[in-house]
């Protein structure tokens, strides 16, 4: 049976909402005071409470109780000119409120929804963190049957020494697949020693990556060994290989195929013993037709390619990822908040949906990110989608505006006021309110 705390200071209403969920089959617990109430939460599966209240107030109550940890659905009660007020309520995590005066019915209705709605998110969490184990290799989450593949062939190819070349775009995963990769491997104690090409100048990069002897130009004034050599038994993980110049393009081949190589000013060939993990963002094939790329340091980088493909192409990952995230960050994302993000096309990918997650839990006003909190991009809040591309058009008032942009929503929606209220970024009850200050049903 599930138990409803109730917290309401006028005495009439406590009896007739007491008795009317008790015969409703609850069992109640009614107390006059958000402090009693405090006293009295815990294993009760709903609350509802009374906005105004002699002492702590109904938000201050439900602050209390998440800064106590507790998540039990609360559902906030207002008379008439409070709406605004219990709108905020919402925001800061409150389920739906319930405008006095209301019918019984109404509450039942109210009271069915907000308890079926936890049941869902209860089973939901638990479902998501069975799937997580499938779905998370180290700490590389991936539900789509595209990173399912790579997740196998990683395992099947990682105890090996075979050169592994990883295309994506910046942002999908490189840098993390790499890392997996060696730590699956015998050399996993062993160096992992990442070399970014971009950012060596060429006329450094020789020296940086094959060290030199002292005296082998001005300034070496003892000897250094250099990347490869330091990797010697580990993994070398070349970034952006796309950019490396063609001088050292023939020693990389040198070293795929003997492990030999020598150092800058000495003649001594050295040998070392690597295994060679490349990523590359740009299409090689193309640097292959211009020639700026050898075609066979291509074919010897590419004998086990792992093409990780962009994440709006692979949207199923985003709630895993989310969620994944949200729980290194410490936060909660509503459902519709985590809606937008897996509509959002994310040009920088992971990395981009890492930071809004981030970005979205720091700069929350509530417990709890809301679709209006997520912060895509410039850090700027979200507009209503409705409103995204305009702007306030001349010779209206924001109320007028603010109506039409209402129409507009519901319009899209087909009269479908909960949808509506999706698009406008505002809970089904803010909507409905407003629908009545503009009189319209
Ligand atoms: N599948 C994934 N699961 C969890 N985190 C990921 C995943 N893919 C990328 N990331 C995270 O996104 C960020 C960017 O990933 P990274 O490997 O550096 O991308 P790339 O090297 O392709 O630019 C990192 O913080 C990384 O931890
Ligand atoms: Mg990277």
């Amino acid at each position: 049976m599930s138990v409803i705390l109730v917290i309401e200071d006028e005495e009439k209403y406590r009896r007739v909402i007491g008795l009317h969920l008790s015969s409703s089959g609850f069992q109640v617990k009614a107390v006059a005071t958000a402090e009693e109430g405090l006293k009295n939460a815990a294993d009760v599966d709903l609350v509802l409470t009374d906005l105004k209240l002699p002492g702590m107030d109904g938000l201050a109550f439900l602050e209390q109780l998440r800064a106590q940890n507790m998540n039990t659905p609360v559902i906030v009660m207002s008379a008439f000119g409070t709406v605004e007020i219990a709108v905020d309520a919402m925001k800061k995590g409150a389920v739906d409120f319930l405008p006095k005066p209301f019918s019984l019915d109404h509450l039942t209705v109210v009271v069915e929804k907000a308890l079926e709605v936890r049941k869902l998110r209860d089973e939901n969490r638990e479902l998501r963190e069975a799937l997580n184990q499938r779905y998370q290799f180290e700490n590389i989450i991936g539900r789509s049957a595209a990173m399912q593949e790579i997740f196998g062939t990683v395992t099947r190819i990682a105890p090996t020494r075979a050169t592994v070349l990883l295309c994506g775009e910046s942002g999908v995963g490189k840098d993390v697949i790499a890392r997996a990769i060696h730590h699956h491997s015998p050399r996993k104690d062993k160096p992992f020693v990442k070399i970014n090409c971009t950012a060596i100048p060429e006329n450094l990069m020789e020296s940086e990556l094959f060290g030199y002897e002292k005296g082998a130009f001005t300034g070496a004034n003892t000897s250094k060994a250099g990347k490869f050599e330091t990797a010697n038994a580990g993994t070398v993980f070349l970034d952006e290989i796309g950019d490396v110049p063609g001088s050292i393009q023939v020693k990389l081949l040198r070293i795929l195929q003997d492990r030999e190589f020598e150092r800058l000013g000495s003649n001594r060939t050295l040998h070392t013993d690597v295994r060679i993990i490349a990523a590359t963002n740009v299409d090689l094939r193309a640097a292959l037709e211009q020639g700026t790329f050898r075609e066979d340091l291509y074919y010897r980088l590419n004998v086990v390619p792992l093409n990780i493909p962009p994440l709006r192409e692979r949207k199923e990952d985003i709630p895993y990822l989310v969620e994944h995230f949200a729980r290194k960050f410490g936060g909660v994302l509503s459902e519709a908040a985590i809606d937008r993000l897996v509509a959002y096309h994310w040009p920088g990918n992971v990395r981009e949906l890492e930071n809004v997650v981030e970005r979205s839990i720091l700069l929350a006003p509530g417990p709890r990110v809301e679709a209006e909190d997520v912060r895509i991009d410039t850090g700027q809040r979200a507009r209503p989608a409705a409103a995204a591309d305009n702007f306030l058009p001349e010779g209206i008032t924001l109320d007028q505006y603010e109506q039409s942009l209402i129409r507009e929503a519901l319009k899209r929606a087909d009269g479908n006021k909960s949808q509506a209220a999706r698009l406008l970024g505002l809970t089904r009850n803010a909507l409905r309110y407003r629908l009545a200050q503009m009189g319209i049903e």
